[in-house]
């Protein structure tokens, strides 16, 4: 797939939003709403708010071409992601999108106790990506001038899996993100 428009990223996520989220129980949207949501009460910059609601649009984009990880590969989503919307709004929304892999990896190796806070799905997932950081990896990923940002997305990442969170009309949900969009 080629880089998107926004309207095009409002449409997959008006068509397409009630979609399961691969081996978790909520939809697509709500995990995107609920992320953003959490970035937005943290006060996070718009930039990374906006990569919050993002952040699975490439397994959005899988599941609709029916390959997502539970077929027991990597899907490398994060990378899908990021090439699809940086074009539009560059790396501070499209580099937390795209390390927000690698921030779990990097998290579980450093703080092992991280692992409790992932979800069944989280943790399966981490294998098929790679597992635990080597300490190369772990000081390249330190390297990245967005790596903080993306270990903010990934806590939130983990949090927005709650499926009585989600309060709003799919809607008045899309309406945020447009305007948040908007702002940028
Ligand atoms: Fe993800
Ligand atoms: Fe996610």
């Amino acid at each position: 797939m080629h880089a998107l428009s926004a309207a095009q990223i409002i449409d997959i996520y008006q068509t397409h939003g009630s979609m399961v989220y691969a081996g978790e129980t909520i939809s697509h949207l709500a995990h995107a709403w609920q992320c953003g949501q959490l970035a937005y009460f943290a006060e996070a910059s718009p930039e990374l708010q906006l990569a919050c609601w993002l952040h699975d649009l490439g397994q959005v984009i899988h599941s609709l071409e029916g390959r997502s990880t539970p077929c027991g590969q990597d899907d490398h989503h994060e990378e899908v992601g990021a090439a699809l919307i940086e074009h539009l709004w560059g790396p501070a929304v499209a580099e937390p999108v795209r390390l927000h892999v690698q921030a779990k990896r990097y998290l579980v190796t450093r703080h092992p106790n991280y692992l409790t806070k992932l979800s069944d799905e989280s943790r399966r997932s981490l294998d098929l990506q790679g597992g635990l950081m080597s300490p190369a990896a772990c000081l390249a990923f330190e390297c990245s001038p967005h790596h903080k940002s993306s270990l903010l997305l990934r806590v939130w990442d983990e949090q927005a899996k709650h499926r009585e969170w989600f309060a709003l009309s799919r809607r008045d949900a899309l309406d945020q993100l447009r305007d948040l969009m908007k702002s940028l």
